[in-house]
């Protein structure tokens, strides 16, 4: 009987368990078992897990979350890690595994595959910033929660005359805020991939002010700096990525608009009274249950997954390229990242006055 593994690691995203779902039907349906780790790639270096079985499997294409539970482990940081992931994988008759993750868990999968094991990867962030997939599942459903959260900042805004800075997820890239802030119409769309200074941004602020506007929504990516701030040092993630020296963005770009205006001499009087706040979404974008558009993909990409094992077409990835689920090389897929490029930002800009 042939064996696979399968896990789920880095940011749990809605989407995860559609994919499960779609890996154990097809492998099951050729004649393979699948092995679930526990818990993301600390799951294969103890082995905790479980066999899975059709029931384990029906119907949770519909729950956020993941039934096999996630976690950040770096395999390449643990003593003798890859050593005991392949101990683990013989002691189970596993010929490979299916890695389900963002550019950490994958860049794992690539160099256990560089050492001779058998990988399949499948992307999933809610970031949406992975190379060589048009999409990850649990953009469009976190996207969505962007979106009608900022729908609701709206009003309130409106109601005070206020300012409201909304911080999304995305340490990296800006796709969330910049779908959000679309769709939602936010004023401002701050994005790391296109640094602006507080003086760019408070002129925005100020304009629409003296025009009358009542109120501005910014929406930031949490990623996004001020365009000639000092860097901080604070240090690394167990995956090298560097901690964000941003901390708080929201409320303290939320803060120095406030006082910019109100010490503005230029503004009339009112500005005195001119007020901004700031509110951080955090993991309620990761929450709850997933879109049709992440179930489907999730389905499309986990059936795809399998077949890969099925075919023993290891060391790819899955992805999706326009309509269509293809193969990525998994090397290629993890060496760069996917960045919002000027077209979509060339929109916002135009909006944003
Ligand atoms: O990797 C996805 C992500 O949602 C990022 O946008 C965010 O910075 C990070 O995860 C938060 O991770 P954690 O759940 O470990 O705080």
């Amino acid at each position: 009987m042939r064996k696979i593994g399968i896990l789920t690691g880095g940011g749990d995203c809605p989407g995860l368990n559609a994919t499960i779902r779609g890996v154990v039907e097809k492998c099951i349906s050729e004649g393979i078992e699948v092995y679930g780790f526990m818990s993301g790639w600390r799951g294969a270096l103890t082995g905790e897990g479980k066999w899975l079985t059709l029931s384990d499997v029906e119907g949770i294409q519909t729950m956020g979350g993941t039934i096999l539970c996630s976690s950040r482990t770096n395999v390449m940081k643990e003593e003798n890690g890859p050593a005991r992931v392949k101990a683990t994988m013989d002691k189970l008759g596993l010929e490979g595994l299916v890695a389900i993750g963002g550019d950490d868990t994958l860049g794992v999968a690539n160099a256990l595959r560089k050492m001779g094991m058998n990988m399949v990867g499948v992307p999933k962030t809610i970031d949406n910033d992975l190379f060589c997939t048009d999409y990850t599942f649990g953009f469009d459903s976190a996207s969505n929660i962007a979106m009608e959260a900022i729908d609701r900042l709206h009003t309130t805004a409106q109601a005070h005359q206020r300012c409201i800075v909304v911080e999304l997820m995305g340490r990296h890239t800006g796709w969330i805020a910049i779908q959000a802030g679309l769709a939602a119409n936010a004023h401002i769309i701050l994005i790391p991939e296109f640094p602006l200074s507080f003086d760019q941004i408070f002129k925005v602020v100020r304009d629409r002010f003296k025009r009358g506007e009542k109120y501005t929504i910014i929406a930031a990516a949490e990623g996004f700096e001020l365009a000639g701030e000092e860097e901080g040092d604070l240090g690394v993630d167990a995956f090298g990525n560097r901690l964000l020296n941003n901390k708080d963005l929201g409320k303290n770009l939320s803060d120095m608009i406030e006082r910019a205006i109100r010490e503005d001499k230029t503004l009339n009087e009112n500005r005195k009274y001119f007020e901004s706040r700031s509110v951080v979404l955090g993991h309620l974008q990761r929450g709850g249950s997933p879109s049709v558009f992440d179930r489907v993909l999730g389905t499309r990409l986990g059936v795809k997954a399998g077949e890969l094992a099925v075919n023993r077409e290891y060391g790819n990835m899955v992805a999706i390229s326009g309509t269509k689920i293809v193969t990525a090389d998994l090397d290629t897929a993890v060496t760069e990242r996917k960045e919002v490029g000027s077209d979509l930002y060339d929109i916002a800009r135009l909006y944003c006055r």
